[in-house]
């Protein structure tokens, strides 16, 4: 099945870009600007350089749904959901679920305008690194997850 190992290896390069590209936005990034810029302009900052790292996230989540998908059709992967021994399945489809919801329906429709009119720039930025933190702590979960579920490891 050359089609599966190829959509294996378009998926692991598109987790690897997103993933490794929210790590570096929560772990670099935030704590930068938390250091050299003053509250009430971090989340200016925040959004000009966010604003390069969106648009190419966005490309690697559909890379990685379509490739995820293609090879659970392929390999007629569907009854994985309904066992939990699988949860990584789950947990794939979750934070897959999440990312998209933010990269095209909520960031789009409304956080670029709460960005720009927020009366507390300063909270706002402090609630978006809480969450970057979460979603990168249950992406590597995920990706733990699905790398020993994968090859073999049973829960
Ligand atoms: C719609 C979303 C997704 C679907 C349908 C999907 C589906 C799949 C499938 C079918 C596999 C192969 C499983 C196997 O060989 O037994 C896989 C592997 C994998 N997926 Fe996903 N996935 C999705 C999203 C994600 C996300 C968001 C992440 C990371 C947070 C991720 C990380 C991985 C990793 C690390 C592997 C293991 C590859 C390996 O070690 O060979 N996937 N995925």
């Amino acid at each position: 099945m050359a089609d599966f190992i190829i959509a294996r290896a378009a998926h692991i390069l598109a987790v690897l870009m997103w993933i490794g590209g929210v790590g570096f936005v929560t772990l670099v990034l935030f704590p930068s600007i938390r250091r050299s810029t003053r509250k009430e302009e971090r989340l200016a900052a925040f959004h000009k350089f966010e604003g390069r790292f969106a648009p190419q996230a966005a490309v690697w989540v559909l890379l990685a749904g379509a490739s995820g998908l293609w090879m659970t059709w392929r390999a007629d992967l569907w009854s994985r959901f309904g066992d939990l021994q699988y949860w990584w399945m789950h947990a794939m489809v979750v934070i897959w679920l999440v990312f998209a919801a933010m990269l095209f329906v909520i960031e789009p429709l409304f956080l670029h305008r709460r960005l720009r009119t927020s009366r507390d720039p300063a909270h706002l930025f402090e609630r978006m690194e809480r969450l970057h933190r979460i979603l990168l702590a249950l992406s590597l979960i995920t990706v733990l997850g699905a790398v020993a579920g994968s090859h073999g490891w049973v829960w």
